[in-house]
């Protein structure tokens, strides 16, 4: 079952509540997907396989290719059925609490952005230059680089320090922010003079100005979200807080562009993002540039992370299925590294991925969505300003959809029932005309890093690390970083 309800608009809107069935809703993307084209690149594609579709070039492009039109779905589902495909149009809308308004520097953002012509062009230069198909396959480089440096920083923590537990979110979180940081601005920078702040930045300093500080403000609370009729009190407080994060991200932003600036104006052009920001995309203020820039760094950054480690800790803790899936990959690769084209071939894998992604959607609710006209959904009529929220947690701990769904098993998505290769099942990466864009990243980069680790490393948890699961953040972080006993494994 979807939960899909309304939250009351400015008291105006009566509160309505309501269950969409999720199977239904399933059908629809299904008979989307059916018309749109396959992803332009996927290593190795063959069934099974944890395939990453992406949104269909032609959807991003032009209005006219708008989700199907209700008159000829609803003769094809059942009416209340495509929450996420038919009502799009009405519901694609964000709505944000004032830390994010601010944040984004108002919606100057692809994924917080409203679905309107900035959307689909800034969403047309993420894919091209970063995310799409064929930009991940240009990107290739950096994430091999990033497998082969966690690994050796593994490697040396067992040589080092043989007895001690190692702290996985340390190794992978800054080898994630050096793919983003490279696929941005081509480079991993490991200072940076900010004049705005007139200092010297090490590259964790960087990351802390781009991304953590942000993923903290992004929570904070502002009482005024709650009784909107109040706005007009002021706050000063937390805007004054969250302002200047905006500040301090602004300068590090700013001086990563001019650097940019000087670079290409030597003739040394890279292969990143910001080059072709700065050259192809000419309509764009430097605000929006910023913004453009900043968004896939902190993305990057983020919900791959939580998806990785969420998953090593249910291997580590969980020792037979660890072994089921070293045994697979040993069976696919023999003596050698796992690589991103074997993720196919061990589909085990992919239920791995999967079994993570729905019990810890990193993106437990889809970030809200607005319903700018009157509109309905599952047979309910949903008033224009209503806030609409996808629980998407709810769905996926459903026990009428899922057996024991607090139990962590990735052979349900073996089983014949549910499709390894279909990213929908979940909603992790939620769905229709706003999926996620960068659903092929992460599934490249956690399932390859997750294979290459199981494969290099046998993996336990430390006594009362399960205890420690609570979840932090924007995101669903866990609490406290994995801490994991590592072992080699013999060659
Ligand atoms: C496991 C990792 C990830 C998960 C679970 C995830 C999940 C989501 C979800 C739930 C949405 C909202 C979809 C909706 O409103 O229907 C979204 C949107 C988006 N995500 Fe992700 N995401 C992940 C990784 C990434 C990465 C690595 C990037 C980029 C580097 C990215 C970029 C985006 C963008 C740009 C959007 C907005 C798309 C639009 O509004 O058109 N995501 N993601």
């Amino acid at each position: 079952m979807t939960e899909v309800w309304s939250v009351e608009p400015e008291l105006v809107v009566p509160r309505v509540e309501k269950w969409v069935d999720k199977s239904a809703i399933l059908k629809a993307i299904e008979d989307k997907r059916a018309t749109q084209a396959p992803p332009s690149y996927s290593p190795q594609q063959s069934s099974g396989v944890p395939q990453v579709p992406q949104a269909p070039q032609a959807d991003l492009l032009s209005a006219s290719a708008v989700p199907a039109d209700s008159s000829s779905l609803a003769a094809s589902v059942p009416i209340d059925a495509p929450a996420m495909v038919t009502r799009y149009p009405s519901i694609s809308t964000r709505k944000l609490s004032n830390a994010l308004k601010i944040l984004t520097s108002n919606k100057c953002m692809v994924a917080i952005s409203d679905y309107d012509e900035f959307h689909k062009m800034a969403k047309r230069c993420l894919l091209t230059n970063v995310l799409g198909g064929n930009a991940q396959k240009r990107h290739r480089i950096h994430r091999d680089t990033m497998m082969e440096n966690i690994s050796t920083k593994f490697h040396a923590h067992i040589k080092d320090n043989p007895l001690q537990l190692v702290n996985f979110r340390k190794i992978f979180e800054s080898e994630l922010f050096a793919v983003s940081m490279k696929q941005a601005v081509g480079k991993v920078v490991e200072s940076i003079y900010v004049k705005e702040l007139r200092t010297t930045l090490s590259k964790d300093e960087i990351f802390k100005i781009l991304v953590r500080d942000i993923m903290e403000g992004a929570i904070e609370v502002d009482w005024r979200d709650f009784f909107p009729y109040l706005r007009w009190v002021p706050n000063k407080g937390v805007e004054m807080k969250i302002q200047r994060l905006c500040t301090r991200r602004q300068a590090v932003m700013d001086a990563l562009i001019s650097e940019a600036k000087s670079r290409i104006a030597l003739g040394q052009e890279l292969n990143c993002y910001v080059d072709y920001l700065l050259s192809e995309v000419k309509s764009l203020t430097e605000q929006q540039i910023s913004m453009l820039l900043w968004e896939p760094i902190i993305e990057t950054s983020d919900a791959t992370l939580v998806t990785t480690e969420w998953a090593m800790y249910e291997l580590a803790k969980d020792p037979m299925r660890q072994d089921r899936l070293f045994q697979d990959i040993q069976s696919v690769c023999g003596s050698n590294k796992f690589t991103e084209e074997n993720i196919a071939q061990v589909p085990y894998l992919g239920g791995v991925f999967h079994e993570t992604l729905r019990k810890y959607s990193p993106a437990p609710i889809v970030p809200l969505r607005f319903a700018h006209e009157d509109t309905e959904i599952g047979g309910y009529f949903i008033p224009a300003r209503s806030e609409i929220a996808i629980n998407i947690y709810g769905c996926n701990m459903d026990k009428k959809q899922w057996e024991n769904p607090e139990e962590w098993k990735p052979e349900r998505f073996l089983d014949g029932q549910n499709d390894p290769a279909d990213l929908y099942k979940t909603m992790a990466f939620g769905a229709g005309k706003r999926v996620c864009a960068g659903s092929l990243q992460a599934s490249l980069i956690a399932c390859t890093a997750i294979g290459r680790l199981v494969q290099e490393f046998k993996w336990n948890l430390r006594d009362g690390e399960e205890e420690s699961v609570d979840t932090v953040g924007y995101t669903t972080h866990k609490l406290h970083p994995l801490r994991a006993i590592i072992r080699l494994r013999p060659n």
